[in-house]
């Protein structure tokens, strides 16, 4: 079920940018993603981190296709778990995604600044390689809006590229920056997503593990909102 809070999900002038980039290659995403980023081995991880106990409700922030959303629903069928995404393309591949797995889920169309839930409304944020698609701005907007819709103690949940290992793995970097922009990457590769979720006023922000892949380097992060 897709229902589109924000029509069409994007703002004229925003820095929007689609999954993979450029808006012709979001039917390739999966495949990229899958051939590029060691994916279960980061999914499985962050899923590990956030999912620790049955009934929580859960945000998935810039869901996409949806992989990350059906993957936590099928480890732990009791969450209750929305996706939310600002492009309606991409929710059409995650709605279709779902029905094929045979697992209810909603899906949202809105964009991240302007989230369509009350705030103190989920126990987990989660979100998969989004953050590096928005200005530093837009990433703070979004950090607050996290920040707004967690519980007390809820927590945030992050895997993005982050600081590389090495400089292979820096080299390797440049090709998403060529895909989706410095403009919206450099913040990730500096290492600064720790920064900018204590800015939004997260606490025990702390990075959990990286994941090695061939564009470059995904840190996982956890921080959480204080009681
Ligand atoms: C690289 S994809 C990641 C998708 C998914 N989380 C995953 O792990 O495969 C980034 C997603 O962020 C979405 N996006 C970009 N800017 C956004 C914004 N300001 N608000 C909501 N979604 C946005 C894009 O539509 C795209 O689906």
């Amino acid at each position: 079920m897709i229902s589109t809070g924000t029509e069409g999900g994007k703002r004229e002038g925003s820095t929007y940018v689609p999954a993979l980039g450029l808006r012709v290659l979001t039917p390739l995403y999966d495949r990229a993603v899958a051939l590029t980023t060691r994916e279960r081995r980061f999914r499985g991880a962050l899923i590990a981190q956030a999912v620790t106990r049955p009934e929580l409700d859960i945000l998935d922030l810039g869901c996409g296709t949806g992989s990350l959303t059906i993957g936590i629903k099928r480890r732990e069928p009791s969450t209750r778990i929305v996706g939310v995404d600002g492009d309606p393309e991409v929710l059409r591949i995650a709605t279709r995604k779902a029905a094929a797995a045979e697992v209810l889920l909603a899906f949202d169309c809105a964009l991240a600044h302007e989230l369509p839930y009350a705030g103190a409304s989920f126990d987990r944020v989660v979100s998969s390689l989004f953050f590096h698609h928005l200005t530093w701005q837009s990433k703070q907007q979004a950090a607050a809006e996290a920040y707004r819709v967690l519980r007390p103690g809820g927590e945030l949940h992050v895997a993005d590229w982050g600081r590389p290992s090495g400089p292979t793995m820096r080299a390797l970097f440049l090709i998403v920056q060529a895909l989706d922009g410095v403009a919206t990457t450099r913040d990730n590769v500096a290492g600064r997503l720790p920064e900018l979720f204590v800015a939004a006023g997260f606490e025990q922000v702390v990075q959990e593990g990286h994941v090695d892949t061939s564009l470059g380097t995904i840190a996982l992060y956890r921080a959480r909102r204080p009681e």
